[in-house]
């Protein structure tokens, strides 16, 4: 069978930013900045990005383009007879194990979807609004319901194949996105009272960043980056020949910044125009903004309506566009190293999300066990050992054709022992760096 290609570098880069934007962005980022120091946290946040991160990527980009294959298939052709294979196998169940909470927060996000069209946050009387949330889970069922309504959404997209359904859901979602985000940017800045949510975002308060901010910033930007679970691996995997993996990863990380910083400004500002604690956590999304809305109500429901609406099909569409990177990589290892069809493939992949998410979606002690195992752990991990398989495993040759694309490339080929210094060295160092210290 041959094997799909993404069309062309804007198919790379909005595939792969689709992959990057999503719920981190939206509700974790905005938070986890103002809890750690604002611009500091952002310095930080960036620098992990350039010397961590990145090389992570590269190295996923490495692996997954060089072996065109699923995490295992490429760990089975590029270290063939080796404990490598096992690297390959976790980081094909654990994007499931994200995608099986993830999608249950996808299923929040639709759920508000509807009920901002429905008006519910628009017309009901502003202390109804938090308990909006409490109610909804507590019914059991129609979280359930979301979930599943959620996850048939990225089987429909994945279903659809690499070329027409992920690189046509992405191009033309990510544009929109961005628009979506601006729109709510202009809203939120234009508030009243905005300005101390401004600052709080941009104003480097170097006290607050503390060694947990340090270690939060690189979690952060590994979540954020979808790395060390096989997901920019196995997009690479169908990324031509002649693209360049450093622009395509580096225009990845900027959009992905960028967003970041755009929700920061979607969210803070009215958060402080309406007086609210800005550390009110993962709640803020699904508790504070409806209420955010609801205010904007007294004054026009035209505008409650209209901002709600586009900011939860916002966080749908960039939980949908990551969602797929995940599903993806089970639907990819399934049909090339089980020789089974895309159809039955998703299938697989939908029928053990839908389960494994149920259990998160009714008992928040597994969700939590989910997030904490994956982002904490996994996704650190995973990372780490890529790294160190193009640094120490594979043969430079291999990764110096991929990142110069045979020498073709002079810039990269000019910058490629800075790049393999921070594959080699830098990063897996400061992974464990910041694993150990996290202890403390
Ligand atoms: N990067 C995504 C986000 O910010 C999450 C993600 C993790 C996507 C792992 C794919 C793989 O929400």
């Amino acid at each position: 069978m041959e094997r799909e290609h993404f069309g062309s570098r804007m198919a790379v880069v909005m595939a792969m930013a689709g992959s990057a934007i999503g719920l981190g962005n939206i509700w974790r980022f905005p938070y986890i900045v103002g809890e750690y120091g604002g611009a500091a946290f952002i310095l930080v946040y960036i620098l992990a990005g350039i010397v961590l991160s990145l090389p992570i990527f590269f190295s996923e980009a490495i692996i997954g383009r060089s072996s065109r294959s699923n995490p295992f298939g490429a760990m089975a052709a590029l270290a063939p007879d080796s404990g490598w294979k096992w690297l390959g196998l976790i980081t094909v169940i654990s994007p499931l194990m994200v995608l099986s909470y993830y999608s249950v927060v996808g299923g929040w996000s639709v759920e508000y979807l509807i009920k901002s069209v429905a008006l519910q946050f628009t017309h009901s009387a502003p202390e109804e609004i938090p308990s909006f949330f409490d109610t909804f889970i507590d019914t059991k069922w129609q979280p359930l319901v979301m979930h599943l309504v959620f996850l048939a959404m990225v089987a429909g997209i994945v279903l659809g194949g690499v070329k027409k359904g992920i690189e046509k859901f992405s191009k033309i979602t990510m544009p929109i996105l961005f628009v979506l985000i601006l729109l709510i940017v202009v809203f939120s800045v234009m508030l009243p009272g905005s300005g101390e949510g401004v600052k709080y975002l941009v104003k480097p308060d170097f006290s607050r960043l503390t060694g947990r901010g340090v270690i939060a910033a690189v979690g952060q930007s590994f979540y954020s980056l979808s790395l060390g679970v096989g997901a920019v691996l196995t997009y690479y995997s169908y990324v031509k020949r002649s693209e360049d993996i450093v622009v395509s990863g580096v225009t990845t990380a900027v959009f992905d910044l960028v967003f970041a910083l755009l929700a920061g400004f979607a969210v803070m500002p009215a958060v402080f125009a309406c007086g609210i604690e800005p550390d009110a956590g993962p709640g803020l999304v699904f508790k504070t903004l409806p209420f955010i809305f609801n205010k904007m109500g007294a004054e026009s429901a035209w505008v409650s309506a209209f901002v709600s609406i586009v900011f939860f099909l916002a966080i749908l569409v960039a939980a949908l566009t990551s969602a797929i990177s995940m599903m993806e990589v089970g639907v990819a290892y399934l049909s090339e190293e089980k020789n089974m069809s895309r159809k039955a493939a998703t299938s697989i992949i939908f029928g053990f999300c839908l389960v494994v998410g149920a259990v998160c979606s009714l008992s928040s002690g597994v969700f939590n066990f989910f997030d904490h195992l994956c982002s904490d752990f996994l996704m650190i991990f995973g990372g780490l050992l890529f790294a160190l398989f193009v640094g120490w495993k594979l043969s430079p040759s291999i990764a110096r054709a991929e990142l110069t694309n045979d020498g073709s490339l002079r810039f990269n080929s000019f910058c490629f022992k800075g790049i393999w210094f921070l594959i080699r060295y830098v990063a897996p160092i400061g992974v464990i760096a910041i694993f150990v210290a996290s202890f403390f």
